[in-house]
């Protein structure tokens, strides 16, 4: 991976140093000579760039990425080809990405800080969906903290790329922030970042939790299919007990989020945004407004087919659970707790009111009189 140091790409691009390796990518730090500024740099794998269909697609929708600019947004420049080597330019951000920060937090995050890097994000994702592209893979190492603060967000629709890609490698997304629809291998839509975004939330407010890791699943086969398993099949573990300090309504934020049917989460990143803001009070503290908690329950299938990596039909095993809408449920019991409450206190209050009226009416004169309060005469 330190090969391509010191050499200059396209006669251009100097390379300088090697930052780290993804999914898809080795990224290097370049220097771009006529610009005179510094780059980053993704070397896609080898089978990538092998992958003609891949490349013809990508050449294509680079273009629409390269129009994508936002303060919050790590801009991209474009594809670019040198001998044997396909890869992609984008902005240098000096800094952490947000999963280094996470790792050293060593605990949940202040609310203060959930909201620093929140409304950011937020705002990048509420552009690019308003541009039409949705991001496919938002997760803490695509969230980067320039040494400046400011936070923005990295890889837009690249990982939609390789959804073309013809190679075993790879898969749209990463397991873990994966929404169901996308593990089932449909297509994403704006609710599928904020699924993916729910779970940074919850990572976030648990200091480094994730409530899919593939340890409950019903399926055999590799950690990927089973936290695939997990995102479809299972209802995600209640932050609030893993971290007791998270507000019964930011809770409510995060589990909605990860509502299983994109069409229950929220309907845009600034709705997202605005429902977090308002759990919170603007000192950083929790807002206390009355809500109903949600508990984790599991739900059924509604398809029974988990696309991989390495396949498109790899089987799992349907849970023997029936199908349970949370939200509604449990309202429903409280409102019929209410009513019960309400009618069993009207009904001893008519009670009381009969007994005393009928004792009026019917009570002997005498038993009156042991009252003494009557005008005299009208007791012997
Ligand atoms: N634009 C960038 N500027 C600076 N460093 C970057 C940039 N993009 C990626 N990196 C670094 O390279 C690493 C690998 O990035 P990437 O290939 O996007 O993998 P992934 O997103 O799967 O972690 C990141 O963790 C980060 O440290
Ligand atoms: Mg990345």
């Amino acid at each position: 991976m330190t090969d391509l140091i010191g050499s200059a790409l396209l006669h251009r691009f100097r390379v300088e140093e090697f930052l780290g390796k993804g999914g898809m990518a080795g990224v290097y730090k370049v220097r771009d000579e006529q610009r005179a500024a510094f780059l980053a740099m993704k070397v896609l794998h080898a089978d990538l760039a092998e992958d003609k269909i891949f490349l013809r697609r990508f050449r294509r929708e680079a273009q629409t990425l390269a129009k994508l600019q936002h303060p919050n947004i790590v801009r991209f420049y474009s594809l670019e080809l040198s001998d044997d080597l396909v890869f992609l330019l984008l902005d240098f951000v000096d800094g952490i990405t947000l999963r280094k920060e996470i790792s050293r937090a060593k605990g949940p995050f202040s609310l203060k800080r959930v909201l620093e890097i929140m409304q950011p994000v937020c705002s990048a994702l509420h552009y690019a969906h308003q541009s039409g592209i949705v991001h496919c893979d938002i997760k803490p190492a695509n969230i980067m903290i320039h040494k400046n603060g400011t936070v923005l967000v990295s890889d837009f629709g690249i990982a939609r790329m390789a959804e073309s890609a013809t190679s075993t490698m790879v898969g749209v997304g990463t397991p873990a922030y994966m929404a169901p629809e996308l593990a089932r291998g449909e297509s994403p839509i704006p609710q599928t970042d904020i699924y993916a975004l729910g779970i940074v939330l919850f990572e976030m407010l648990t200091g480094g939790d994730r409530p899919f890791i593939g340890e409950s699943a019903k399926t055999t086969g590799s950690t990927s299919e089973k936290i695939r398993w997990e995102q479809i099949y299972l209802q995600p573990p209640s932050p609030r007990k893993l971290n007791p300090s998270i507000s019964l309504e930011l809770e409510a934020v995060v589990l909605k989020c990860l509502n299983k049917k994109p069409e229950e989460r929220y309907l845009s990143a600034t709705e997202f945004m605005n429902a977090i803001r308002a759990t919170v009070s603007d000192n950083g503290s929790s807002v206390s407004v009355a809500v109903v908690p949600l508990a984790p329950h599991p739900v059924a299938p509604s398809t029974p087919l988990i696309r991989t990596a390495s396949s498109n039909t790899a089987s799992v095993s349907r849970p023997s659970v029936k199908p349970v809408s949370l939200t509604s449920r449990s309202t429903k019991r409280n409102a019929l707790k209410t009513y019960v409450i309400t009618f069993v206190v009207i009904s001893l209050l008519l009670l009381c009111a009969c007994g005393i009226t009928c004792s009026l009416f019917f009570a002997p004169k005498s038993f009156w009189c042991i009252f003494p309060f009557w005008p005299a005469g009208i007791c012997p």
